[in-house]
């Protein structure tokens, strides 16, 4: 079996995924069309050759313009769905997916339209693809915390779909500490926790979303490198990193695959998983990204398979669900 190949035969959980960043320059002049919006760009190639980006902020303002095409129900399944079929092809079985309501709240969407239509999405991803997924709400970190609070407010009648939250957006001058008391209420509430940390931010800020916001893994946290007593912990707490290797390079948290930090932290003993953040800006989906990192730092199969089952082990899922897919990866990794 070729590499790709035995990569995607891998059953695998996607943690790491923002449906936002899902859309492909295809859908997005689709729905403007749809919806009577005016885009920035004249084809879709002029739109993909904007995708040159220096840092996480110069990403982040194209993809927030980007999401304004996002305003009916049936936008936010298709956007949902497509992601579901891109991820089917790649082995994944689970997909823990964030999507960001205030990016459409502020803009006059209502929380319910989002949900719905991301829920609907994953019923059917779940029939018909057999694929099973959770909804984590994002809070937007430039914001305000009480903008956080108000978010979970409208999310309050939903927390039957809403499996947990995290954070994301801007990290630098944003830390942890200023999301404490919403991430304490939502702890509250029972909610998964999660938090972006140590992408651009530094290794403190990862410490700081394990004992300030209690999060029960890290998105990214590539830079707890640089902290050893962190990493020490990170080994011994068994606390999952969601790496995304292509997001890494195009947003130059790295110079280059080749010097991506992924194989240290995995021989360092983390509970390292592979993940694709943003795949329709970053240049590849979940698949792409295993093979990508694989071929650059000479990962072995049996490297892969571990990855693979680390993100089984990381998700959210009961002991049951996940049992299946662990079989399903041994048989693979046997074969
Ligand atoms: N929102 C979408 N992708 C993100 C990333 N990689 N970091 C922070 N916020 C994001
Ligand atoms: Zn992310």
């Amino acid at each position: 079996m070729d590499l790709l190949a035995f990569i995607r035969a891998l059953p695998k959980a996607e943690l790491h995924l923002h449906l936002e960043g899902s859309l492909e320059p295809e859908l997005m002049f689709e729905l403007a069309r749809r919806n009577g919006i005016a885009l920035p760009y004249a084809s879709v190639e002029e739109t993909r050759a904007a995708y040159a980006f220096t840092d996480l902020q110069s990403f982040l303002n194209i993809y927030y313009a980007g999401a304004g095409v996002l305003i009916h129900e049936r936008d936010f399944h298709d956007l949902a769905m497509a992601y579901f079929q891109r991820a089917k092809a790649d082995g994944v079985v689970h997909a823990e997916l964030f999507f960001d309501p205030q990016t459409h709240t502020a803009r006059g969407i209502p929380f319910e339209t989002v949900l719905a239509g991301l829920e609907r999405a994953a019923q059917a991803a779940r029939k018909e693809l057999g694929v099973s997924s959770r909804l984590l709400l994002c809070f937007l970190r430039h914001l305000p915390e009480e903008d956080a609070f108000r978010t979970l407010e409208q999310a309050m009648p939903h927390l039957q779909r809403i499996h947990g939250v995290g954070l994301d957006s801007s990290e630098l001058g944003q830390p942890p500490a200023k999301f404490q008391r919403v991430f304490a209420r939502c702890r509250e509430l029972g909610l998964h926790l999660v938090a972006h940390a140590g992408e651009e931010g530094p290794a403190s800020y990862i410490k700081d979303a394990l004992d300030l916001l209690k999060v029960q893994r890290i998105d990214h946290g590539v830079r707890a490198l640089e902290d050893p007593a962190l990493m020490e912990r990170l080994a011994r707490e068994r606390i999952p990193l969601t790496v995304c290797p292509l997001s890494n390079i195009k947003l130059r948290v790295f110079p280059s695959m080749a010097q991506h930090n992924l194989k240290q932290l995995l021989d360092l003993g983390l509970c390292i998983t592979i993940n694709s953040d943003d795949p329709a800006y970053f240049g590849g989906y979940i698949g792409q990204n295993y093979l990508e990192i694989a071929l650059a730092l000479k990962l072995t199969r049996t490297e892969l398979v571990t990855l693979a089952r680390n993100s089984l082990l990381a998700s959210f899922v009961t002991d049951a669900e996940r049992a299946p897919w662990l079989a399903k990866l041994e048989a693979v990794a046997n074969s």
